[in-house]
């Protein structure tokens, strides 16, 4: 199958969704054969606590591989590989194996994140866990999903009310991070790290984590969670603010109860959320799709 990338009707949205969550499941199983075999593996050093094996970058290139295949025009930026688009209508933004340094240690804590652009916002996210055979995929407008189970958020109406996930790196400062775990146990919340930003995100859409908190992500960390929070009723900052998809950018999400108070104990009391837009200044995305998707 061969379709260009310069319709936005509902059979060129509808393809990406389909396609993405089964390139995500074959690479998730490819990446898990990967880790049963992970003593094989030659483990490099990309900088502070940040390592990349051949299981990366295979998993990356297979993705890329798989997409190129059907939408040849599509613009691809993976974390290994880095950009690979100029002013494609759609880009495929990939993490291969999000929780590497769960991966090369044997702890069962990763998974593939896939996010697809439409003209330079969200609108596809897909997060499959091979470990727990869990695939969260949603798209704007179309509900958050784990399978065939719908997503909500956590009803929680403060910290109190359940478990945030929060994550750090070397790509920030320490006083970026402690200040805030200080601040959620003085509001007797509670925090987990599981190692896998992307994976606690989605878990933030299916109502398991009430909210997440990191300093700093990368796009291909954070852009498929983003979509998979906002369709199960949560809240997300504006990530693709001062060149969040090249750079990075803060991430705060959470459910509408408590977003802003994680912004707050965060030190961004003033970050701005992304807004579902429903005028009619979004193209529809295709029939029986409403015209919604996130902008700052
Ligand atoms: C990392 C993980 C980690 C998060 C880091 C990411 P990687 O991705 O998502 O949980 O705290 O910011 O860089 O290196 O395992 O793909
Ligand atoms: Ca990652
Ligand atoms: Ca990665």
């Amino acid at each position: 199958m061969q379709e260009s990338n310069d319709s936005s009707g509902a059979s060129s949205l509808e393809s990406r969704y389909f396609l993405a969550q089964a390139v995500a499941e074959h690479a998730g199983v490819m990446a898990l054969d990967l880790f049963r075999r992970r003593d094989q593996l030659v483990i490099e050093s990309k900088g502070i606590q940040d390592m990349v094996s051949a299981a990366d970058r295979d998993v990356e290139h297979y993705i890329k591989g798989q997409i190129r295949a059907v939408f040849v025009a599509d613009g691809f930026f993976g974390e290994e590989g880095g950009a690979d688009f100029d002013d494609a209508e759609y880009v495929w933004v990939v993490d291969p194996i999000d929780g590497t340094a769960c991966f090369v240690n044997g702890m069962h804590s990763w998974c593939v994140s896939i996010a697809i652009l439409y003209r330079g916002q969200p609108v596809i996210g897909v997060v499959y866990d091979p470990n727990a055979n869990e695939l969260f995929h949603a798209r704007t407008g179309g509900g958050a999903f784990c399978g065939a189970k719908a997503l909500h958020v956590h009803p929680g109406q403060s910290l109190k009310d359940g478990v945030l996930g929060v994550g750090t790196s070397f790509r920030v400062g320490v006083d970026d991070f402690i200040p805030f775990l200080n601040a959620v146990l003085n509001d007797e919340g509670m925090f987990i790290r599981n190692g896998s930003g992307a994976l606690m995100i989605a878990y933030v859409a299916a109502g398991r984590l009430i909210g997440y908190f990191e300093p700093h992500m990368n796009a291909w960390d954070a852009l498929a969670g983003f979509v998979l929070v906002m369709e199960a009723g949560g809240r997300c900052n504006a990530f693709m603010e001062n060149n969040g998809l090249m750079q990075g950018n803060a991430v705060v999400v959470g459910n509408p109860a408590v977003w802003r108070m994680i912004a707050q104990h965060a030190g961004l009391p003033s970050i701005k959320h992304l807004e579902v837009a429903t005028g009619d200044d979004w193209p529809h995305l295709g029939n029986g799709i409403p015209p919604t998707a996130f902008r700052r």
